[in-house]
């Protein structure tokens, strides 16, 4: 049997009072609309993914054409029912169709096949996912024929509730089920006589239930999981509740989280074993931890791999780099895009690096640029040492051999080179090549002058 998804992600999301579309918003630092992608796409192919989108439609693609989805625009966007009318064609020749909403992200794969086999066991003309949270304003609700039975009558919206309905505490979570030919044959039924003159798709409960058809509700394990983000509050929400998840998911693999609350860990971070990860730290975007780790308190990283045995010391700052086994890093150090730190490397406090590679074993313990710099095993930056990488127009690259000593306060002028072994002297400035096992200095003679400053007190007190 062939299955299509349809994600409706056309609308603009008023409530949340915001130049950027709903879907595009995020929570756990992903788009509300890739993660339901993501959900979808462990149940068919993206080919087979139809994404309905409309209001800012070009963003809203560009944001999640890697996941190799189609599009299908609705330009005007007249409601939910009218949503789907759009994908009438697309989904035409497929035999079921799974209707998505782009703005409930929380929604598990494993639900939505729960909900799948439920369907077909049914025979079911539409199948609605509901939950029956702590609090129901605004949603949907499902009016169920029975008390106990799986069929539906219809779904009322939060606006056209009769008096009583407003006790109903079941709702709908804006996911659906339906064959196919069943969906399109009634669909141009819906009409927009409604309080908001949109075209609404719960409608289609109701109007199938009219033609005779069989229409059933199957409640979600978790109300979180079907929870819509439609204003701010309900996005932090929806955040907090899937950042608790990731943090108890990854507790559950062996990491050791304290304080878990106060860290902001994104949803597709991984973290092997025996890490531990301290208060307040920030792991962001699709950042790889290895085992046997220590995360300091208040560091953030993003997009960065680090492997195992490292420790990250307090307040560090690391995006878009990497860093090798048993490393150390910190306090306060700024790791900026392209840093590459080798396997038992030290970078310590007040150091920053760019576009930086240093060996195994190789150290810049305090106060030192590290920018557009290859730097070999061994090698060790003293303190306040800075690469001019930059004339003012380009930049330019120092590149330092193995076991090379460069002595504080240095300043390398790039484009430059330091070879193997090399010795440069404290304070120098550095401005040609320096071969192999050379000792380069490049500061002004001390001058001393014996006796000076006794004399100079002496001619004071006179002057008083
Ligand atoms: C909808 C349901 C409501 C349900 C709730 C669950 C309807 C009429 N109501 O209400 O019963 O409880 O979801 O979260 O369907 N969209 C389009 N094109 C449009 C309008 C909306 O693609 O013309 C998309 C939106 O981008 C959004 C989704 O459809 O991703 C749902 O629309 P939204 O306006 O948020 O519906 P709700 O009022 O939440
Ligand atoms: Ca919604």
């Amino acid at each position: 049997m062939s299955l299509a998804i349809v994600i409706m992600a056309a609308g603009k999301g008023t409530r949340l009072k915001s130049q950027r579309p709903k879907v595009l918003h995020t929570v756990g630092g992903k788009p509300l609309l890739a993660h339901v992608i993501a959900a979808a796409s462990r149940i068919v192919a993206p080919a087979d993914i139809f994404v309905v989108v409309g209001h800012q439609a070009e963003r809203v693609q560009a944001a999640v054409a890697e996941t190799g989805v189609r599009f299908v625009l609705q330009a005007e966007q007249l409601g939910t029912g009218h949503a789907v009318q759009c994908a009438q064609e697309a989904i035409a020749g497929y035999d079921d169709v799974l209707v998505l909403s782009g703005d409930v992200p929380l929604i598990q794969t494993e639900t939505l096949e729960r909900m799948w086999d439920f369907h077909r066991e049914e025979g079911a003309a539409m199948t609605i996912l509901t939950a029956v949270p702590e609090d129901p304003y605004g949603y949907g609700r499902v009016i169920r024929t029975g008390n106990d039975g799986a069929e539906v009558q219809a779904i009322v919206e939060q606006k056209s509730l009769a008096r009583g309905q407003e006790t109903v505490g079941e709702i709908n979570s804006g996911i659906y089920a339906f064959p196919t030919a069943t969906l399109l044959e009634h669909l141009d039924q819906l009409t927009a006589g409604n309080s908001a003159g949109e075209y609404y798709l719960t409608d289609m409960a109701g109007i199938l239930v009219a033609a005779g058809e069989r229409v059933v509700a199957l409640k979600a394990a978790e109300a979180v999981e079907v929870l819509g983000a439609n204003t701010i509050a309900e996005l932090v929400a929806l955040d907090a509740a899937l950042r608790s998840k990731t943090a108890q998911k990854l507790m559950a693999l062996g990491v050791t989280i304290f304080s878990p609350e106060t860290c902001v860990i994104d949803a597709d971070v991984e973290v092997e074993a025996d890490t531990v990860i301290e208060p307040y730290v920030q792991l962001l975007g699709r950042t790889r931890i290895g085992a046997d780790c220590l995360i300091r308190s208040s560091t953030v990283i993003e997009n960065s791999t680090i492997a195992d045995g490292v420790l990250i010391r307090q307040s560090c700052v690391i995006t878009d780099s990497s860093i090798g086994a048993r490393a150390k890093i910190g306090p306060f150090a700024h790791l900026r895009p392209g840093s590459e730190i080798g396997e038992e490397a030290h970078i310590g406090n007040f150091v920053e690096t760019k576009k930086a590679r240093l060996g195994k074993g190789a150290k810049a313990n305090h106060l030192t640029y590290l920018g557009d710099a290859v730097i070999g095993a061994g090698t060790n930056i003293g303190a306040g040492v800075i690469t001019c990488n930059y004339d003012g127009v380009n930049k330019h690259t120092t590149v330092i051999g193995d076991g090379v000593f460069v002595g504080s306060d240095s300043t390398l002028v790039a484009p430059i080179a330091i070879g193997d072994g090399a010795y440069i002297g404290a304070g120098s400035c550095i401005t040609r090549e320096v071969p192999a096992d050379a000792l380069a200095v490049g500061r002004s003679r001390q001058v001393t002058k014996e006796g000076w400053a006794a004399g100079k007190r002496s001619r004071q007190k006179k002057e008083c």
